[in-house]
């Protein structure tokens, strides 16, 4: 097959690819403990919730006929994001209409056309970057440019907490925004470490991203108003200048492919724009079964009272499980402070952490090697990405405990010897 760039670039063995090859093995049935992908849990409360709005659905006139039977705009669903307009309006007092807004086939989408439109070849011929001010970040990001040496990145501050636990800054003193930097981006929460950005590390890239002239993109699939999986205080912010994404998929519908773009009036069209080439129109059902609870506000309900207690109690159990179990080995945690993963740093690892994900796959539990979480920073060599580890919480508690399990014990005997 003779392959474009495109076609060459694309096809690339990515990490998000790895995952995703391995979450669907395992979502397929068999025996692997399943600590690795990022799928939500089936929260029975949320699921309930949306069974019954599926049931109304089917049984308002004309309803299911026209959910499956029309088209939805290159936007997204206009009632939809007039409802969801208003909704942040009266909760953050954001001055958004619709015209700020525009959906997307799940929130990954929305990064590719974010990271294509802001960076890559100019029309002058310059290149620019997207700039990740923190690494570790999602594993997503890597590989979503259409040309190569499309991302810039920087280490974090290490701050080591008590209780074996650690927590990454921005590292401002060494952060360079130079004119080849397009946009920066984070994930607030952090996938994969659970990190929550301080407002005033927000407030911090705000500032400088304004000064450049550059957007901050502010990935908020976990964040509030929806589905809200923050166990700590965290001002959500938006303004002219920076891009808030949303999603659909961690408050329980992951397979419906809704994304949100909350961004100044051109950037919004320009996204229905790139929708239009690439999708014609966005699978609209996310939207439909989400209408109401945006109207009512129900939506922020459930995630304050149900989604977040839920993943909070996995997050501590998960959290003690290991203390107990690793018992002395030398591992720290980074402070779960939201989204759905334990971030495990084990120093001085006596393997790579890639040779830890192949010994702990032959015993049927998945983790995610954590070297593939430094997008911009793949060809530094940094000890430290080989020394970290991703585990997701989301799964029953009886999987966790005994993936954890497994993990701990395959520690020990490496430590050991
Ligand atoms: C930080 C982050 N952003 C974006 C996404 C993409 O989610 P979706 O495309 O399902 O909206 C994920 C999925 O795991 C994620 O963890």
């Amino acid at each position: 097959m003779n392959l474009s760039k495109f076609g060459e670039k694309f096809t690339r063995k990515a990490g998000i690819t790895q995952l995703m090859d391995d979450l669907g093995a395992a979502m397929a049935g068999g025996d692997m403990l399943m600590l690795g992908g990022g799928n939500p849990a089936h929260i029975p409360e949320v699921q309930q919730c949306f069974r019954k709005r599926m049931e109304a659905i089917l049984a308002e006139p004309s309803g299911f006929e026209s959910m499956i039977g029309n088209y939805d705009s290159s936007r997204g669903n206009a009632m939809f994001i007039e409802a969801l307009a208003g909704m942040l309006r009266e909760t953050f007092g954001w001055d958004v209409s619709p015209e700020n807004i525009a959906l997307t086939n799940g929130s990954q989408n929305a990064f590719f056309c974010l990271f294509n439109l802001f960076a890559g070849e100019m029309p002058d011929g310059s290149k620019k970057k997207i700039l990740f001010p923190l690494t570790p970040e999602y594993i997503g990001y890597a590989n979503a440019g259409l040309t190569d040496n499309f991302f810039a990145a920087q280490r974090p501050n290490i701050e080591l907490l008590d209780d074996g636990l650690f927590k990454y800054h921005v590292d401002f003193d060494a952060l360079e925004i130079g004119d080849d930097i397009g946009a920066i981006c984070v994930s607030r929460p952090t996938n994969p470490t659970g990190n929550v950005l301080t407002d005033a590390e927000m407030l911090h890239l705000d500032a400088l991203a304004e000064d450049r002239g550059i957007p901050l993109i502010i990935d908020n699939a976990y964040g509030t108003p929806f589905p809200d999986i923050i166990y700590t205080e965290a001002k959500p912010m938006w303004n002219e200048n920076t891009v808030v994404c949303m999603s659909l998929s961690k408050f329980g519908l992951p397979n419906l492919r809704t994304g949100i773009v909350i961004a100044r009036e051109e950037i919004a069209s320009a996204i229905a724009d790139i929708n239009g080439v690439m999708h014609l129109a966005l699978g609209g059902i996310g939207a439909r079964m989400a209408i109401d609870l945006i109207r009512s506000g129900d939506i922020m309900q459930m995630s304050h009272e149900i989604v977040q207690p839920f993943y909070h109690r996995k997050a501590l159990q998960a959290l003690d499980l290991f203390r107990e179990e690793l018992g002395d080995v030398p591992c720290r945690i980074h402070k779960p402070e939201g989204a759905l993963f334990l971030w495990l740093w084990f120093q001085d690892l006596p393997c790579t952490n890639v040779q830890l994900y192949e010994r702990l796959k032959a015993r049927n539990t998945l983790i995610v090697p954590g070297h593939h979480f430094f997008p911009g920073l793949e060809h530094e060599y940094w000890q430290h990405k080989h020394e970290c580890i991703r585990v997701t919480y989301a799964q029953d508690d009886d999987i966790v405990r005994e993936g954890i399990k497994v993990i701990a014990d395959e520690m020990r005997k490496l430590y050991q010897t």
